[in-house]
C-alpha cells in the first residue's frame, strides 16, 4: 500500500498491566524486571508495540493512575534505569513503547496538591478549589457526580471544596492555568527524550470544563450509574472545545522528535463525529473507538459499529481502531458468556445485570476467539488486553475484603469494579501464583482463581489448538492477508454471518444458531475453531484465501 503509511496506522498493540504481568521480585506485584524477562514472549506473540498503565510513583488509590511524580517510576515496579533498559530491550525486538499520561488528575500526594493543601499563595490555582453552597458552604458547588460513584467534590479542613471527577485522592488539574499546560508538554519530553514512542492519553476528553463549574443539566444525572459513558457531551465536564488546543500543543512536541511520536486518546465522547474532532491534522494521531467492545454478540450489531468506527475514521483520515477489552471493562470471555443484550453495551449496568446470570464461559471463549479473528481482519490498529490471547476469563467472585478497586467503596458496596480483569496473569502450569512470581509462595495482589492451570501460558504453548495458539498463528499471518489489504468490502452471506472482503482474503464469522457453506472454491488458512474446511460452525470465525 501507500509508503507513507507508518507503524501506527496497522499496529497491534499489546496492552500490559503492568501490576499484573509478571513479577520480578516476589513480592506479589508485577515490575518492569517482570516485564523484561517477558519480551521474548512478546515478540514470539508478534505484537508491534506495548502500551505499558502508568508505572509512576503513585500510592495507588486508583493503581496507578493518581500520580504523584510524572517523571519517575513506582519503586515497587523498579528504576528509571530499568525503565531505561526494557525500552532498548523492546526496541531491540523491534517493538515501539507507548506510556500511559494521565493529565486530567494527579494524587493528592503530588507535590503541587500538598502545597495547595498547605494553601501555599497560588497554589490552588492549579486545581479547582472553590466554596460551598448552601449558608454555611456545606453543599458541594454543584451537582457532578464522581466516576467511582458519590460527589465529584471534596472538602478540605478549611471548609473549601476541591473536584475530582474520580478518587477523592485524584484531584482534577486547572488546565485553564499556564503552569499546568507548560509541566505536561515538558513531562512528554522527558520521556520521548527516554525514546518512548508514544503516549495513551487518560481521560483525554475531560481536561478543559465549562467555566464556572456549572451543574450538569441531565435531569437524570442523580439517577444512574455514573459512567463516562453516560455522561458523553450533555455534561459540562467533558468533551469540551478548549481540549483541543491543548492537544495541538502536545503535537507540537511530539513533532520535534524523530522517530515519529504519536498520541492515542482514551476519550468516551459520545460519537464517532464527536472523536474524530481529537484527530484533526494538528491534534492527536488516534484514539480508541469503544463501541467495538461495547458491541453484543450479534451479526447486525457488529457490522454496524465496524461501518461506524470506519467511516467516521476516514473522514479525518485517521486508521480505525479495534479494542475488545481493557483494563476498564468486563473481559471479553465473560462478556460473551452470557445472554445478549439488542444494544451496545453499557459497561457499568451490564456489570450489575450479569451478576444475576450464570455464565458459560466455554461458549465465551469461542465467541471471544471468533470475534479476535474479526478484530484482527479489519483495517487500521488492533489493540490486545493482556490475557485476551489466553482466553481469561472475569474473576468476579474476588472475596469483598480484598478488593482494590476503589469504585467498590465509593459505590456504596453496589458496584464490584474492574478487579476482574486485572488478576495476575498465570505463566506455568502448576498453583497461584503460576510462576507470576518467581517464588511460590508469592501473595499475588489480587488472588487468582485456583482453576487458571489449563489457561496458562505453559500449558497453552504445548497446544496447538489453545487460544495463545491462535494468537499467535494470527498474528502471523496478519501482514500477509490484511494488513496492506486496503477497504473492507461487506459480502453477500446468510442472516446472522457477517463476512467481509479485504483485497484476496475474507473474513468469515457465524453468529447464526445454524451451521452455513462456506464459499465454494474458499481455501481455510485460519479458523477459530480447528477442523474447519467447507462448512462454518455456529460461533466460529475464518479467514479465507479465494484462488
Ligand atoms: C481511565 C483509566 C482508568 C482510571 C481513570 C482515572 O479511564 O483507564 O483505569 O481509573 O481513567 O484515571
Ligand atoms: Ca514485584
Amino acid at each position: 500500500m501507500a509508503p507513507e503509511q507508518s507503524w501506527w496506522q496497522t499496529a497491534v498493540v499489546y496492552q500490559v498491566y503492568i501490576r499484573s504481568f509478571a513479577d520480578g521480585n516476589g513480592d506479589g506485584i508485577g515490575d518492569i524486571e517482570g516485564l523484561r524477562a517477558k519480551l521474548a514472549y512478546l515478540g514470539r506473540l508478534g505484537v508491534d508495540a506495548i502500551w505499558i498503565n502508568p508505572w509512576y510513583p503513585s500510592p495507588m488509590a486508583d493503581a496507578g493512575y493518581d500520580v504523584s511524580d510524572y517523571r519517575d517510576i513506582e519503586p515497587s515496579y523498579g528504576t528509571l534505569d530499568e525503565a531505561q533498559s526494557l525500552i532498548a530491550e523492546a526496541h531491540d525486538l523491534g517493538i515501539r513503547v507507548i506510556l500511559d499520561i494521565v493529565p486530567n488528575h494527579t494524587s493528592d500526594q503530588h507535590v503541587w496538591f500538598k502545597a495547595a493543601l498547605a494553601d501555599d499563595p497560588g497554589a490552588r490555582d492549579r486545581y479547582h478549589f472553590t466554596s460551598g453552597r448552601g449558608d454555611d458552604g456545606s453543599e458541594p458547588p454543584n451537582n457532578w457526580q464522581s466516576i467511582f460513584g458519590g460527589p465529584a467534590w471534596t472538602r478540605v479542613a478549611d471548609g473549601s471544596w476541591y473536584l475530582h471527577l474520580f478518587a477523592p485522592e485524584q484531584p482534577d488539574l486547572n488546565w485553564d492555568h499556564p503552569e499546568v499546560r507548560a509541566e505536561f508538554e515538558d513531562v512528554l519530553s522527558f520521556w520521548f527524550e527516554r525514546g518512548v514512542d508514544g503516549f495513551r492519553i487518560d481521560v483525554a476528553h475531560g481536561l478543559v470544563k465549562v467555566p464556572g463549574l456549572p451543574d450538569g443539566v441531565d435531569p437524570s444525572v442523580d439517577a444512574v450509574p455514573h459512567s463516562m459513558l453516560v455522561f458523553g457531551d450533555q455534561h459540562p465536564a467533558w468533551d469540551q472545545d478548549g481540549v483541543h488546543e491543548v492537544y495541538r500543543g502536545w503535537r507540537a512536541v511530539a513533532d520535534r522528535y524523530t522517530p515519529e511520536r504519536i498520541f492515542i486518546a482514551e476519550a468516551w465522547v459520545s460519537s464517532n463525529e464527536r472523536l474524530a474532532r481529537y484527530l484533526r491534522p494538528d491534534e492527536l494521531h488516534t484514539a480508541f473507538q469503544f463501541d467495538f467492545l461495547r458491541s453484543p454478540w450479534r451479526a447486525e450489531k457488529l457490522r454496524e459499529v465496524i461501518d461506524d468506527a470506519i467511516g467516521s475514521a476516514a473522514s479525518v483520515g485517521a486508521p480505525p481502531t479495534w479494542v475488545l477489552s481493557n483494563h476498564d471493562v468486563t473481559r471479553t470471555v465473560t462478556r460473551f458468556s452470557r445472554s445478549q443484550p439488542d444494544q451496545l453495551v453499557e459497561t457499568d449496568w451490564e456489570r450489575a445485570r450479569w451478576a444475576r446470570e450464570e455464565p458459560d464461559h466455554e461458549l465465551g471463549r469461542k465467541r471471544a476467539r471468533a470475534a479476535a479473528l474479526v478484530q484482527l481482519a479489519l483495517p487500521g490498529t488492533a489493540y490486545v488486553y493482556q490475557g485476551e490471547e489466553l482466553a481469561l476469563e472475569e474473576i468476579e467472585d474476588v472475596p469483598d475484603d480484598l478488593r482494590q478497586d476503589p469504585t467498590w467503596v465509593q459505590s456504596g458496596y453496589t458496584d464490584v469494579g474492574r478487579d476482574g480483569c486485572r488478576i495476575p496473569l498465570p505463566w506455568k502450569d502448576t498453583a497461584p501464583p503460576y510462576g507470576f512470581a518467581g517464588d511460590p509462595a508469592a501473595v499475588t495482589w489480587l488472588p487468582q482463581p485456583d482453576h487458571w492451570a489449563p489457561h496458562s501460558v505453559e500449558a497453552q504453548e504445548r497446544d496447538s489448538a489453545s487460544t495463545l495458539s491462535l494468537y499467535r498463528d494470527a498474528l502471523e499471518l496478519r501482514p500477509t492477508l490484511w494488513r496492506d489489504a486496503g477497504d473492507l468490502k461487506w459480502l453477500t452471506a446468510p442472516d446472522g454471518v457477517v463476512a467481509f472482503e479485504r483485497g484476496a482474503s475474507q473474513c468469515w464469522v457465524n453468529i447464526s444458531t445454524a451451521d452455513v457453506d462456506l464459499p465454494h472454491g474458499a481455501v481455510v488458512v485460519l479458523a477459530s475453531v480447528p477442523g474447519v474446511e467447507t462448512t462454518l460452525p455456529v460461533d466460529t470465525a475464518v479467514w479465507v484465501r479465494t484462488e
